[in-house]
């Protein structure tokens, strides 16, 4: 039944919510735009007639002299230039400019055609080049090709005169890949940018979509970016407006593209993002074609990082069109905050007072006086409202931020537990409501509904109070919280970067089930689903910015400019109403962290944070420099310590005022099922793996230099009450920084479970020490034919007071439970069953584990914990594929080739099964097994209906698992 909350003093109305059932058409339309794109790769074309370009003459270069150097009838025999071979550094470590010049070979065949372009293999690093005076194109980057299309100032009969501003940032330098003049002779004959352009030969692509992932693993690829090849490629959407949203304001949002994207719709070019993690957003009100047909083009290159991990390629999140009224809510345009007293554990709450602070933007030729409506919703439904004229007319082109506050007694707080959400929607209404109905509330109720809402958001919130404290760390709702966090970078088994919606909320719930309460979005933005998936499900977030000072490469230098702080303003506006959000962080180890220089950058990022939020703490994640009197450290509301827990308790006597956290911890590295054989050295770090198939065992031993075990790391944090928790690099496995490997691991191995979301042992680690369930853990498996009578070091995980172990019934003893730890055992292999129980501390029984001698393998099995999916394109569910043996038991170490089909209404979307070096495509309808599973991804299409996944492997029973559509 629905609750009126009560309202404040001055209350003016209470309404029920506006519905889109009624007479009038929707206020805004809000169009996901990710069906039916047309994909294909950017290979260079071939070309015809080609000409090398050798010689050069060159000379070093000032800023400020391009129409000098590039002018017609230059003399390049004056003192200052000199002859350069195309290859040759002409740097030679100088950081700065240097002209290059050439006369283009005389072709007639070039010269008579259509399309003539010039190639380079590689200019280190920037270009400009010009042709005949004429400025071509600017391209940014080092080892890359590229191609500069030479028609638009050919001059016919020559000569033709090239002119390239090169700069050099760092290192050696010049036009160091081959130069090739020509023809191209691309058959298609033409720009995928231009509407005209022919596309029906690409393949048709559903977003998310990531294409580096459809590659093949090389050890020709970077190992850090998962050995695959990024590439540049394009993306091609046909959309049909109707001709009544003319006059209408429209936008296209794109949440994520990875990267340097060049978004041309009917042929101009609406502009340039270079970042691979930050949303963009172009208005095309003015390019659209109304009552017709709309052609996007994206082009993308991945060929850039931006990291130091795999990062995918493609238009990898959603995008939006949006449709509104000219008078309307900004985009980001409502940041809803709420302040209250923090709650005394047993003590009534004293009420919440909710701000709604709205943006409207007139974008009509008129002046405008609209009024604005707010509804706040309670987790009951029960809801409250105000409207509000706006103050002063909006003239064309103006904005006006309205503020409403409400008083909410008895909230429903947000919590880890009970993360309740609120609603604010907000809505214009144009012109005075009608106020002639028997009361003023059904007056109003009655103009929102019907007669002139023309625009309205849907904002969910939450309310709760946060707070750090330099003693005892992170309190939530006035409770003390110890944050159990872990870092994550985008990517999953399968699919690479591009991630559904639904696989983002599974992974999610995952890390909660393992008793995880908190996430740090490791490196970068998130996108928005994820942080739906946090608010939803109850998890803290640390939602971080790229890098200090919005540089779009490794790490901001020296000469970072800052003035421009939009990417990180960006994240702000999107992500501050989020209520599972409780710090933002702007960087992670940056080398200027400890310095004047890097103060000063993040003192601008966090005044223009606290503009846009004010409601959140501003921390970055620090490996160093916090002992410096001039950093960020000086600065900053939060510590983030990155490892090094030796220095905890030095800092918090250097600065007892500051609170502490571990922004990264741990980097156990681990292999999933691996307990062995080899002991070998890498970096002088011993380690107990398989050097050679680069696996590292998954007893909690290794951790690189840096680093710790989850053990070590844990402890510190444990018993320090100040430290108000940490967040473990990383909850799962990801592609690419296969430390302390090179190839042929692919993936890392730092993930507490692996690329495919399957436990490794630490998992059971973390829940006996971060969740409330009894558990006990054994490891390792016990299939170990032929160690008959040798020693097997064998763990035990668990919260319990005492642990008691036994080989096929017979006691091997009874040890106390250390806090944080695990217990240890040598055990004499005989096979059979090793049975683990855990006692409180009153000796009852509150756990068991076994692990038990398998037989051969005999059969697969499917399972899976979603077995109904939406017929949005989009969705998919994990279906975890097990070898077993004849008695149903995981036989830990099969590695059969399963292979899948799928028959109905899905397909397979990908497939994984974590072993790190495996160079199996993630794009296939096969698998092998490794430790006994591997996983397929089963999504559904846009149409309704029955869907059977079979798994075959040869000699074994097959399994089939019924999936829906609907
Ligand atoms: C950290 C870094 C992470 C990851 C990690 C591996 O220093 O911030 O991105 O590289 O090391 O241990």
């Amino acid at each position: 039944m629905k609750k009126t909350l009560p309202l404040a003093a001055l209350a003016l109305a209470i309404l029920t919510l506006p519905t889109q059932s009624q007479a009038a058409p929707p206020a805004r339309r809000h169009i996901l735009m990710d069906a039916g794109w047309r994909f294909a790769p950017d290979v260079p074309a071939p070309i015809r007639d080609s000409v090398p370009l050798t010689a050069w003459r060159w000379r070093v270069g000032q800023a400020d002299e391009a129409a000098r150097m590039t002018a017609v009838g230059l003399d390049t025999a004056t003192p200052g230039w000199k002859d350069a071979a195309t290859g040759e550094d002409v740097f030679g470590g100088r950081v700065g400019l240097a002209w290059f010049h050439a006369t283009l070979p005389a072709s007639a065949a070039i010269d008579q055609a259509r399309h003539r372009l010039l190639r380079f293999g590689g200019v280190d690093d920037n270009a400009t080049v010009y042709l005949n005076g004429m400025k071509l194109i600017h391209h940014e980057g080092w080892n890359d090709s590229f191609d500069v299309p030479l028609d638009a100032a050919w001059k016919s009969g020559g000569p033709n005169i090239l002119t390239v501003l090169v700069e050099n940032t760092a290192g050696g330098g010049g036009i160091t890949g081959p130069a090739t003049l020509g023809v191209s002779a691309d058959p298609s004959g033409g720009d995928p940018a231009s509407p005209a352009f022919r596309d029906a030969a690409w393949r048709t692509v559903h977003l998310p979509h990531d294409y580096v992932i459809e590659g093949t693993f090389t050890p020709k690829g970077d190992p850090s970016h998962g050995s695959l090849i990024p590439t540049p490629a394009w993306y091609r959407k046909t959309f049909t407006l109707p001709a009544s949203d003319r006059g209408k304001a429209l936008w296209l949002d794109f949440d994520g593209v990875y990267r340097d994207a060049t978004v041309t719709l009917n042929g101009v070019t609406l502009g340039t993002h270079p970042s691979g993690y930050t949303p963009f957003r172009f208005d095309i009100s003015r390019v659209a074609h109304y009552g017709g047909t709309n052609v996007l083009a994206v082009h993308t290159n991945a060929q850039h990082e931006e990291g130091w991990w795999y990062e995918g390629g493609g238009i990898y999140r959603h995008v939006w069109l949006t449709v509104a009224d000219p008078i309307h809510i900004a985009p980001w345009g409502t940041f809803v905050s709420t302040k209250m007293p923090e709650p005394t554990p047993g003590q009534p709450l004293a009420p919440a007072t909710v701000t709604v602070r709205t943006t409207v933007v007139n974008q009509s030729p008129q002046s405008q006086k609209p009024f604005v409506g707010f509804i706040v919703t309670g987790p009951n439904g029960a809801s409250l409202a105000r409207l509000l004229p706006v103050p002063r007319p909006l003239l064309p082109g103006a904005s006006l931020t309205m503020s409403q506050t409400f008083e909410i007694r008895n909230p429903s707080l947000w919590s880890i537990e009970n993360p309740q959400m609120y609603r604010a929607e907000v809505a214009i209404l144009n012109g005075a409501p009608q106020d002639d109905g028997p009361s003023r509330s059904v007056g109003l109720a009655t103009s929102f509904r019907v007669a002139h809402l023309i625009d309205a958001t849907d904002t969910p919130f939450g309310i709760r109070t946060i707070r750090f404290d330099a003693e005892r760390g992170f309190f939530l709702n006035g409770r003390p919280v110890k944050i159990k966090g872990t870092c994550n970078h985008q990517d999953f088994a399968g699919v690479g970067v591009a991630m559904p919606d639904s696989l983002l909320y599974w992974r999610v719930k995952k890390l909660k089930a393992m008793g995880s309460n908190a996430y740090r979005m490791s490196h970068n933005p998130p996108t928005s689903e994820l942080l739906d998936a946090c608010d939803r499900l109850g998890m803290l977030v640390m939602d971080e910015n790229r890098h200090l000072g919005d540089t779009e490469d490794g790490k901001a230098s020296q000469n970072t400019p800052y003035a421009d702080l939009h990417e990180v303003q960006s994240m702000v506006l999107r992500d501050r109403n989020h209520p599972s959000v409780i710090m933002w962080s702007m960087c992670n180890e940056e080398g200027i962290q400890g310095t004047a220089h890097g103060r000063d950058i993040f003192a601008a990022m966090k005044r223009t944070v606290d503009a846009a939020d004010g409601t959140r703490p501003v921390t970055c994640a620090m490996n160093g420099g916090y002992d410096s009197a001039d950093g960020i450290t000086s600065v900053e509301d939060l510590q983030g310590i990155n490892y090094n827990p030796g220095a905890y308790d030095g800092f918090h006597r250097a600065h007892p005022a500051m609170p502490l956290y571990g922004s990264e911890t741990a980097s156990e590295v681990a292999t999933r099922g691996i307990y062995g054989p080899d002991n070998f050295k890498i970096d002088g770090i011993p380690y107990l793996g398989d050097q050679a198939k680069g696996y590292i065992s998954a007893y909690d031993l290794h951790a690189p230099g840096w680093a710790q075990t989850a053990e070590a790391a844990w402890q510190p944090i444990a018993d320090r009450p100040y430290v108000a928790g940490g967040y473990v690099w990383t909850g799962f496995d990801y592609k690419g920084e296969p430390t302390p490997f090179g190839w042929p691991d692919v993936n890392s191995n730092f993930g507490i479970m692996d690329e495919c979301g399957f436990p490794k042992d630490s998992y059971y680690y973390y829940q006996s020490v971060w969740g409330d369930k009894p558990i006990v853990h054994l490891l390792p498996h016990w299939n170990w034919a032929g160690k008959e009578g040798r020693p097997i070091t064998v763990w035990a995980y668990s919260n319990a007071a005492r642990v008691a172990l036994s080989l096929n019934g017979k006691s091997l003893g009874t040890k106390d439970m250390p806090r944080n730890g695990h217990l240890e055992w040598s055990v004499p292999y005989a096979p059979g069953t090793l049975t683990a129980t855990g006692y409180d501390s009153a000796g009852k029984v509150m756990a068991t584990d076994k692990v038990e001698t398998t037989g051969a393998p005999a059969a697969l099995r499917l399972s899976t914990d979603r077995a109904t999916l939406q017929t949005d394109g989009e969705d998919l569910t994990m279906v975890e594929v097990d070898v077993v043996d004849a008695h149903g038991r995981v036989v830990p170490t099969a590695d059969t080739l399963v292979s899948f089909t799928v028959k109905g209404a899905g397909r397979i979307r990908g497939v994984g099964n974590g072993d790190p070096s495996s160079h199996e495509p993630d794009q296939a309808g096969q698998r092998r097994a490794f430790g006994g599973k591997c996983l397929v991804i089963v999504g559904a299409g846009d149409r309704p209906g029955g869907i059977t996944l079979t798994a075959n492997a040869p000699g074994l029973q097959p399994a089939a698992l019924p999936l829906e559509a609907r």
